[in-house]
């Protein structure tokens, strides 16, 4: 088929199915789905379960309708990166289901394959959680709520050269987000006077690390900066770092922060104390907008013990498709929607926030931040604040 053909194709299902808005001159109502792509079952199925539940706190605060519409959220399963399957889902949601924009994404390489549909069919699609730089460049119709990991790197590859620290080993999972941040530490540590001994990079789905902390081990390093997706991975690894006796050793731990977030560290324990990390959000974040954030959490399931990163991400993607549907008075334009958003900063449970008009990611303050134990509870105490950090990775070297 050629593209010429196909993109017709396209156009002509989306043309019939489109349920866009109040059509042409936004007078009707009528109700605008947001097809929501992420883990709800397999190993990361918690990042479904957190953007859920996010989304239904931002709907309790702010009520189901914007104007004369009503905002419906559409979820679909993609327990695992699987590109193939995110745009297969991306097209049903778009063709069958009419959604007028696209949400959630979990791993890089689904954000990444949605962008030739997103631009046919002239829909937003915000990212909830996909770090790596390069998807906001793919796209015009992307904006990004989360963090890079450029963002969260450069500030923590600083910290530690002014630590004394000198000689650092990376360990990354070996795909998009892992090489940004590898790249992002390796020339952030290096330009301040730090050398990396030695970069490791973990297939994705590796779960023994054993031989990876042996290699640490005989780096001679004396501080690692790691980097897993979220989940599981962290922590097997993080467990790795202490049972193979690292963190006995006196190797220091850093990374951004996924490796610590709040729903693993029961599990992790004790194993967990010392970790210090960069990252957007903390669950321990002391400010009147990010308790009132937990107590509604709590209020609606009972508990606010998983609210992590990827609660906010979707918590602050739900503000910001709910002002692109207001601002462009729910009509059928993914191009104005995008541009309707562009510069805007409002007051997230993370703290301040701007969609930088660029880069179409956030720019927010990243933290410095700590595990320790509080009132017998593991926490990720925050240190320090880097306020207005852009994503360093945007466009770099091109
Ligand atoms: C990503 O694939 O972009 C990704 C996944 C999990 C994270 C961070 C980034 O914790």
């Amino acid at each position: 088929m050629t593209k010429h053909l196909r993109t017709a194709l396209l156009c002509t299902a989306f043309g019939l199915a489109s349920g866009w808005g109040a059509g042409a001159g936004g007078a009707q109502a009528a109700t605008i789905k947001v097809g929501v792509i992420a883990p709800f079952s397999g190993p990361f199925a918690m990042v479904g379960k957190t953007f859920k539940e996010a989304i239904a706190v931002y709907q309790a605060e702010h009520g189901t309708t914007v104007g004369a519409d009503t905002v419906e959220f559409v979820f679909k399963d993609l327990d695992q990166a699987n590109p193939a399957q995110s745009k297969a889902l991306a097209q049903e949601l778009i063709v069958k289901e009419k959604v007028g924009y696209l949400a959630g994404f979990f791993f890089t390489p689904d954000a990444l394959a949605v962008a030739p549909l997103i631009d046919e069919a002239n829909i937003p699609a915000v990212i909830f959680n996909a770090a790596t730089s390069a998807i906001t460049e793919k796209s015009p119709r992307y904006v990004r709520t989360s963090f890079t990991l450029w963002q969260n790197t450069v500030p923590l590859a600083e910290h530690m050269a002014k630590q004394g620290i000198k000689k650092v080993v990376t360990a990354v999972s070996d795909y998009g987000p892992g090489i940004d941040g590898e790249t992002a530490f390796k020339a952030t540590f290096e330009k301040a006077g730090g050398s990396v001994v030695d970069t490791i990079r973990m297939p994705l789905k590796s779960n023994d690390f054993a031989p990876f902390m042996q290699r640490i081990k005989d780096s001679g390093a004396e501080a690692i900066y790691a980097f897993l997706p979220a989940g599981p991975t962290t922590l097997a690894f993080a467990k790795a770092f202490a049972d193979n006796g690292l963190k006995d050793k006196g190797i220091r731990f850093f990374g951004p922060g996924d490796i610590t977030q709040e729903p693993d560290l029961p599990a992790l324990g004790d194993a967990a104390l010392g970790i210090t990390t960069t990252f957007n959000y903390s669950q321990s974040h002391d400010s009147a907008k990010n308790k009132a954030f937990l107590a509604k959490h709590k209020e609606l399931f009972g508990s606010s013990d998983t609210v992590t990163f990827t609660s906010v991400g979707a918590y602050d993607g739900a503000h910001v498709i709910y002002t692109m549907i207001q601002k462009t008075g729910g009509k059928s334009d993914g191009a104005k929607a995008v541009d309707a958003v562009k510069g805007m900063s409002w007051e997230s449970p993370r703290g301040p926030l701007t969609i930088n008009p660029d880069s179409r990611h956030v720019t927010q303050t990243i933290y410095l931040r700590v595990v320790e134990k509080v009132d017998g509870k593991l926490q990720n105490v925050e240190k320090a604040a880097f306020a207005d950090q852009p994503d360093y990775g945007y466009k770099v070297g091109k």
